[in-house]
């Protein structure tokens, strides 16, 4: 990115910083300006739905989405331990009032997860033999992805399948199944939800040894006849290293393949990681520790603000300028308070990655993204 641009967006930053710590000078939500709205002729913007905002128990939350998203994903409510607790069982309450509030809403709906080796009901992680495991992987694809074609507009078919090297994780599907039961999955798909977009999604696959595994599924996928629409890159990143170059290096790269990208799941955490420091094995370290790694309790600095809203701000400009190759850019959450990284990988820490605060307020990295939009015709050739 041009060194003006990162200047002026960092003015920008500093001038919203002032006016976000007063107040009294934040506009009310009606006269905010709407991430949809901005980049409607770019990319889609979506937000993570938890079951309670998904019955829209909280006004400020209903109010913000409805007026910020025309996308929506489940945070929860479609994974497996859920939507099908028991053999013959499947619990479709809270997946069924998804999909009314995006059809009355008018935002488009993406399903999640379908395979995917977390979360499973305890049922499934007792299954022991080949058959019983098949037989669970194919009910479930033809149930629970048959009873959304036509309502969601895309299902992130097999989540998170990789190791960090490339090669497949080691899941009860791999052992069971074989190698070949990511290709399976999307053709069981594409059998049940004929009218519905087929995603591969997983976290750090930007990376270029994730990447490489990722291309290899897709390659797979397609040789065999079957149909993958698009890439789901999650998206968890922290900020101060935001691999910017990686990232316009795989949108180029699976755009290559045919594919639409996605940003499925971005956040950006500002909290210090714990990986890569040697643990102390002494107990009474421990509260020291901890503090350290939960720097923030009390608000965040604005030198770290005003950070978040810089990177999120060259994130966007990227995103930008692949806008015909990107189909959506959707938030891990609404709000900092609802985000998984207060809990991950230390519970009960005060993190901050998304573009709205607790109070559902605006923050400086909110008008940051804005500005890009304005910006883009400058720098984007
Ligand atoms: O709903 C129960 C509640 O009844 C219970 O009292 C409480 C006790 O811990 O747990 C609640 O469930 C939690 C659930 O989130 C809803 O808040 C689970 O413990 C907790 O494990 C679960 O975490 C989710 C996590 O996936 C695991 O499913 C996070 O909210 C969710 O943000 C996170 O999302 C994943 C994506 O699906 C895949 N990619 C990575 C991403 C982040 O981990």
């Amino acid at each position: 990115m041009k060194k003006g641009i990162v200047y002026k967006l960092t003015i920008a930053g500093v001038l919203f910083i002032s006016c976000y710590n007063t107040k009294s000078s934040r506009p009310p939500a009606s006269r905010l300006p709407s991430l949809k709205e901005i980049f409607k002729n770019d990319f889609l913007i979506g937000t993570a739905l938890s079951a309670e905002q998904i019955e829209e128990k909280d006004s400020s939350a209903a109010v913000l989405v409805r007026q910020q998203f025309n996308a929506v994903t489940p945070e929860n409510v479609m994974k497996a331990e859920i939507i099908h607790p028991q053999w013959e069982e499947y619990n479709f309450d809270f997946a069924d009032k998804l999909v009314d509030y995006s059809k009355k809403y008018g935002m488009e709906l993406t399903a999640t997860p379908l395979i995917w080796h977390s979360q499973l009901p305890p049922f499934v992680s007792k299954l022991n033999d080949a058959d019983s495991v098949r037989r669970y992987f194919e009910d479930h694809i033809a149930t629970v992805a048959g009873r959304y074609d036509g309502k969601t507009h895309s299902w992130e078919v097999v989540n998170e399948a990789l190791n960090e090297d490339g090669s497949l994780r080691n899941t009860v599907f791999l052992q069971k199944l074989g190698s070949g039961y990511v290709v399976e999955a999307f053709r069981l798909a594409q059998k049940a939800a004929p009218n519905t977009q087929l995603y591969y999604n997983d976290y750090n696959i930007e990376q270029p040894r994730k990447r490489a595994g990722a291309i290899e599924i897709v390659k797979k996928i397609q040789a065999a006849g079957v149909r993958i629409d698009g890439v789901g890159i999650q998206g968890h990143w922290h900020v101060d290293d935001v691999p910017l170059n990686y990232i316009e290096q795989s949108i180029q790269e699976f755009s290559a393949l045919g594919l639409q990208v996605a940003f499925t799941e971005l956040d950006l955490s500002v909290l210090p990681n714990p990986w890569g420091r040697i643990a102390s094995a002494d107990i009474s370290q421990t509260a020291q520790y901890e503090a350290q790694m939960n720097p923030y309790t009390k608000g965040l600095p604005d030198s770290v603000q005003q950070k978040l809203a810089t990177v999120y701000a060259r994130l966007f400009l990227l995103f930008l300028k692949y806008k015909d190759n990107i189909s959506r850019v959707t938030f891990w959450g609404v709000n900092d308070g609802q985000s998984w990284l207060n809990d991950f990988p230390i519970r009960g820490r005060t993190n901050y990655p998304l573009l709205f605060d607790r109070q559902y307020h605006p923050k400086p990295a909110f008008y940051t993204v804005i500005e890009t939009k304005k910006k883009a015709g400058i720098v984007i050739h």
